[in-house]
């Protein structure tokens, strides 16, 4: 399953970045309204330090608009996917951009139906807002079960972007059910690095170790 960080914050990404274990970067206009620089700007930087995909979402709402705001995302740089809402207008957008080979990822799906919609569009990449199904007492993994399952029945290359994630549980779930893709935000990604059992096992390695420097000194002085 690949990584993408949900978030427009170039600290935080550069935070795991360099590790080597992030596939790509989801943003939207609130993740990019909480860094309050120019959008357009923020996204140049973030298409700049991210060598994978970096979604940039159209604000217009209406297909013309989506298609002139979505042709000049598509010119920001060659790893952008410009995101699209999960409505009539931008479903046909999708239509259009994929037609021309830009990439799309639908957001603010609910249901497997709008992902089979947004998929026979010709989408790149599909994201079903988990933690907002959870939220209204829905069971959004239920959803990326049958996603899954439907985009495998008829070979569907549309990817399952799986978003608007809370906690580590909702990644393990996505891994489970074979979602390609989870979109994390960082203080989530944080979580998933710790358990106790680590801590503790590293230090009790660690004083063992002194126990033999007391006696050998700095083995791996060459
Ligand atoms: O990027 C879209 C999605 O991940 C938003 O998440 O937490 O606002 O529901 P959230």
């Amino acid at each position: 399953m690949k990584f993408f960080i949900d978030s427009a914050n170039l600290q935080l990404i550069k935070k795991f970045l360099y590790m080597g274990i992030v596939d790509g970067i989801t943003t939207n206009p609130s993740l990019l309204a909480k860094e309050g620089a120019n959008p357009i700007e923020q996204a140049k930087k973030i298409l700049k330090l991210v060598p994978g995909p970096v979604s940039v979402e159209v604000v217009a709402t209406d297909y013309e608009g989506m298609i002139k705001e979505a042709k000049a995302i598509s010119q920001l740089a060659k790893n952008v996917v410009v995101k699209i809402p999960m409505t009539k207008d931008g479903i046909h957008a999708v239509k259009t951009l994929s037609m021309e080979g830009i990439k799309t990822n639908v957001t603010l799906v609910f249901s497997a139906n709008q992902a089979l919609i947004a998929a026979k569009a010709g989408a790149t990449y599909v994201s079903p807002f988990v933690g907002r199904l959870d939220d209204m007492g829905n069971n959004g993994m239920e959803v990326v079960r049958d996603m899954v399952q439907i985009f495998r029945n008829y070979g569907i290359k549309t990817q399952v972007l799986v978003a608007s994630i809370r906690h580590p549980i909702h990644i393990l779930e996505a891994a489970r059910l074979g979602a390609d893709v989870a979109t994390i935000p960082p203080d989530v990604l944080e979580k998933m690095f710790n358990h106790a059992l680590t801590d503790a096992g590293l230090e009790k390695f660690l004083d063992d170790w002194k126990t033999l420097e007391k006696k050998y000194g700095d083995v791996f002085k060459t």
